[in-house]
Order: structure tokens, then C-alpha cells, then sequence
């Protein structure tokens, strides 16, 4: 049997890789295998969240999406929950100027009502603060559910009176302005969609991997990058499409 290539890290994305969409997963047990509470899981993996933002700009790719808690997440055990809800606080405080130096703009996509006033607040000045940056729009998916958000667009669309179509739906989800993910990446084994981002990965290419995430870094990701670089993209057609395929 012919050995599998494996894919060599790129140096630059892929042409035609523009959107990055990552769930963040694994941390907990990444913890767990060390001994430690899960909670340290979630503290590394702000950690691989930087790697994979200096991997992004560094290869070029200027949107990335990441799933940093969802819709389901607050069924976990309260001190979990409140941990989280912490780490969120000071992670944006500490990273904040940071991010938005290296050109990041922030964006948070997710029903915000949930958070109390102070994180609602954060989550407003790093928007303020880095809405001018284009280097790469980090969209934080946060208290996010791809029902809710396909949800909360069908209202918005009916509220507003318009015929509903795709084009006028994909104009009321949350990353209406950004291009459908080309690419994403779930980390921690799981070979599924957890209510991530639903309508938008129509066309996604996906890739698995069982590295947990506090784990994952620019490497891992130029490794992603590799295998998305030679998958083809058909989009429904054949490939090379053949003229005189099409049935009229
Ligand atoms: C992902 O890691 C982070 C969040 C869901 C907030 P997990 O906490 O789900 O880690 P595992 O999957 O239990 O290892
Ligand atoms: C998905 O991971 C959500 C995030 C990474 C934020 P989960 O750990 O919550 O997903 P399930 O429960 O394994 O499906
Ligand atoms: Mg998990």
C-alpha cells in the first residue's frame, strides 16, 4: 500500500484561505492528564489562542473565528462556569492592547445579554479599541449557538419586512460581513460541530485533529494549512469543469 504524504507546513496560507474557523476544544482534558483542574486547561489555551493569531497574521489569513464558549457551555458545573466567566475578564483585559497593537481588530459574536455589565463593557472598548485595525478581524464566538444566531437573523428578517431569500437571510447572521470559512479546525479528537457556526460552513472544508487545545500553536496551524492545500473545492461542479457538462 502507497504510505499517505503528509503535508509539509506552508510558510503562507494557502491562495483563496481568507477565513479561519477554530473550536477551541480540549482543554479540559488537557488539564486533567497533568492533574490539575480543568480550569488551568482554559488559562494555557489563551495561550494557543495568541499562537494561532501571530500564525494568522504572519501567513496572511486576515479573518479567523474561534469558539470560546457556547450557547450549551453554561449546562457545566457553576464553578466551571464562573471560572470561565472570569478568565474572560482578564483575559481581555490583559490582551487587549496587545492584540489590538499587532493589528488585530476584535469582535465578539454571541447573545451578550448573558454577561453582567463589566464583561459586556470589556467586550465593547476592545471592539472600540481596535475597530480601526485590518490586519486580522478576530471574530470571539462567546455565549454563541449557530440556532441562535440563524434564530435571532430569521427575527431580525421578519421584523424588517423583507422577502426572505439566502441572500437576505446570510445578511442578518452575526458574521454577515465576512466570508464563509474556508478552513476549520476543531481540536481535542471530537469529530463534530457542537452548534458552531451552521449556515456559514456550507462549503467549509473541516479538519480534526486529537491535539487538545493549550496544545495547538502556529505550527499546528501552517500543519492545518498544508493538509486545507490540497483538498479540492468543487462547490457542487466538477472539477476540471468540463465545458459542455452542463445540462441546459
Ligand atoms: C473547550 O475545552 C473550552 C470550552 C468549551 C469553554 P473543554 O472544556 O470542552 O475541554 P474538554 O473537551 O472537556 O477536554
Ligand atoms: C464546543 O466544545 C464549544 C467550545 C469549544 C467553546 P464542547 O466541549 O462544549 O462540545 P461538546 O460538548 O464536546 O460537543
Ligand atoms: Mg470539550
Amino acid at each position: 500500500m502507497a504510505s499517505k504524504q503528509v503535508p509539509k507546513q506552508v510558510e503562507q496560507a494557502p491562495p483563496g484561505l481568507r477565513h479561519i474557523a477554530v473550536v477551541m476544544d480540549g482543554n479540559g482534558r488537557w488539564a486533567q492528564r497533568r492533574l490539575l483542574p480543568r480550569t488551568a486547561g482554559h488559562k494555557y489555551g489563551v495561550d494557543a489562542l495568541k499562537s494561532v493569531v501571530r500564525g494568522c497574521i504572519a501567513q496572511g489569513v486576515p479573518f479567523l473565528t474561534v469558539f470560546a464558549f457556547s450557547s450549551e457551555n453554561w449546562n457545566r458545573p457553576a464553578d466551571e462556569v464562573s471560572a470561565l466567566m472570569d478568565l474572560f475578564v482578564q483575559a481581555l483585559r490583559r490582551e487587549t492592547r496587545e492584540l489590538a497593537a499587532q493589528g488585530v481588530r476584535l469582535r465578539f459574536v454571541g447573545e451578550r445579554s448573558a454577561f453582567d455589565t463589566p464583561m459586556r463593557e470589556l467586550m465593547q472598548q476592545a471592539e472600540d479599541l481596535s475597530a480601526a485595525n485590518t490586519r486580522l478581524v478576530l471574530n470571539v464566538a462567546i455565549n454563541y449557538g449557530g440556532r441562535w444566531d440563524l434564530v435571532q437573523a430569521m427575527q431580525a428578517l421578519q421584523a424588517s419586512g423583507e422577502p426572505i431569500s439566502e441572500e437576505s437571510l446570510a445578511q442578518h447572521l452575526c458574521l454577515a460581513d465576512v466570508p464563509a470559512p474556508d478552513l476549520l479546525i476543531r481540536t481535542g479528537g471530537e469529530r463534530r460541530i457542537s452548534n458552531f457556526l451552521l449556515w456559514q460552513i456550507a462549503y467549509t472544508e473541516f479538519y480534526f485533529t486529537d491535539i487538545l487545545w493549550p496544545d495547538f500553536d502556529e505550527k499546528s496551524l501552517a500543519l492545518a494549512m498544508a493538509d486545507y492545500a490540497q483538498r479540492e473545492r468543487r462547490f457542487g461542479t466538477v472539477h476540471p469543469q468540463a465545458p459542455g457538462l452542463r445540462v441546459a
